[in-house]
């Protein structure tokens, strides 16, 4: 409505242009806005007052040119001057009605599709399996989910990714405890973070436990098939409880969505390898990195992007440059959006200048990160 009022405005000015009653270079920007007493109107501009000069005529006889000028419009039900030379507008409200009725009739509520509609890739949830979500990863939940299905409605074609943490060391204490305690597992994994808590206790209380669970990491990333199995199983028990919460809330995502971090395993090697054959790896105190320009700390030195531990590890960042790789490459992603707190503000910026430079992706690819 508001544009239409100013398109209305913006017409009578160029009338008055037409006359010579404002100079023709003129170009405003009209302002509407809503009325603050619905009693003089439901909106209201200053376009009078703020052309007056301009057009060297007291604000209130502009404003009766201006009104005079104004085309007549269905949605418009009376246009009035009021003070110094306010301009107020009532709408007409069965005009209004007659929009929402037709809205109404429309199977898409008279909503345009968007044109052209786009690959969108929503990461969100995202919750670490090990624990139990917080309210980061709730918020994700929700508001992904919201802007997934606001997008799909738009007419664009939404990938839903769900980009759990199923990967890490904590893995190997996880599967140790599991192992020690498999009747038990079912039930307590009902309550993970009280098993995270007591697998962490007997790790820190029992060297022969802690060494077992060194063990069961390097068996993991070695792909040692019992291992696997046991990690398979504490994730499908973690990702049940997940599923549970996101069928509480209505939440869209499903099983189908995962694609969590042990996901890119086999590619972060490649990622390092390709880092490293486009001259962007540097070796920094044993860790390979990436160094951009434009991050440094708050005492102006460079802020390297850690790629690989001195002891061969892959970190978090390593993933994200292989899972935006994937939804290049595999996803054919026009748009990723990702819906991450905002405290991993710096780690979005460095992972996406990266994942550029190295020519993961292109520039076309859109990249956000939604943070809350
Ligand atoms: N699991 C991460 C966390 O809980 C969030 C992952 C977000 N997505 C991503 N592609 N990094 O902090």
């Amino acid at each position: 409505m508001k544009n239409l009022i100013s398109q209305l405005l913006a017409e009578a000015v160029d009338t008055l242009k037409g006359q010579g009653v404002l100079p023709a270079d003129l170009s405003p920007s009209i302002q509407v806005e809503n009325a603050r007493d619905k009693a003089h109107g439901d909106f209201a501009s200053n376009l009078a007052m703020t052309l007056a000069k301009p057009a060297g005529m007291k604000p209130r006889d502009l404003a009766e040119k201006l009104v005079a000028a104004m085309p007549a419009h269905e949605a418009v039900a009376e246009v009035n001057i009021a003070g110094p030379g306010f301009i107020n507008i009532f709408q007409d409200g069965s005009w209004l009605a007659r929009q929402l009725e037709s809205a109404l009739a429309d199977d898409h509520l008279g909503v345009p599709r968007a044109h052209p509609a786009q690959r969108v890739v929503i990461d969100y949830s995202s919750p670490n399996l090990a624990k139990e979500m917080h309210v980061g990863h709730l918020r994700s939940s929700i508001i992904g989910d919201a802007v997934a299905r606001v997008l799909e409605f738009l007419g664009h074609e939404v990938i839903r990714q769900n980009h759990v943490g199923d990967w890490g060391t904590q893995f190997g204490m996880l599967l140790a405890y599991l192992e020690e305690n498999p009747v038990a597992a079912e039930s307590e994994l009902g309550d993970l973070e009280n098993f995270y808590r007591q697998a962490k206790k007997r790790f820190d209380e029992d060297a022969a436990f802690a060494d077992r669970a060194r063990e069961r990491v390097v068996q993991l990333q070695a792909g040692d098939p019992a291992c696997l199995e046991l990690w398979h199983r504490f994730n499908d028990i973690s990702l049940g409880h997940c599923q549970a919460v996101y069928d509480r809330l209505g939440v869209s995502l499903r099983r189908d969505d995962v694609r969590g971090e042990s996901a890119y395993n086999d590619q972060l090697a490649d990622i390092v390898r390709q880092l490293e054959a486009t001259g962007l790896l540097t070796e920094s105190e044993g860790a390979r990195c990436v160094f951009l320009d434009q991050f440094s700390n708050s005492e102006g030195k460079p802020l390297p992007v850690i790629v690989q531990k001195a002891g061969g590890g892959y970190l978090y960042a390593t993933t994200d440059l292989a899972a935006m790789r994937y939804r290049h490459q595999q996803l054919h992603a026009d748009r990723v959006l990702y819906f991450v707190d905002q405290r991993q503000a710096l780690h979005f910026q460095q992972v996406f200048a990266v994942a550029r430079k190295a020519g993961f992706v292109p520039e076309s690819m859109e990249l956000e990160h939604m943070g809350f």
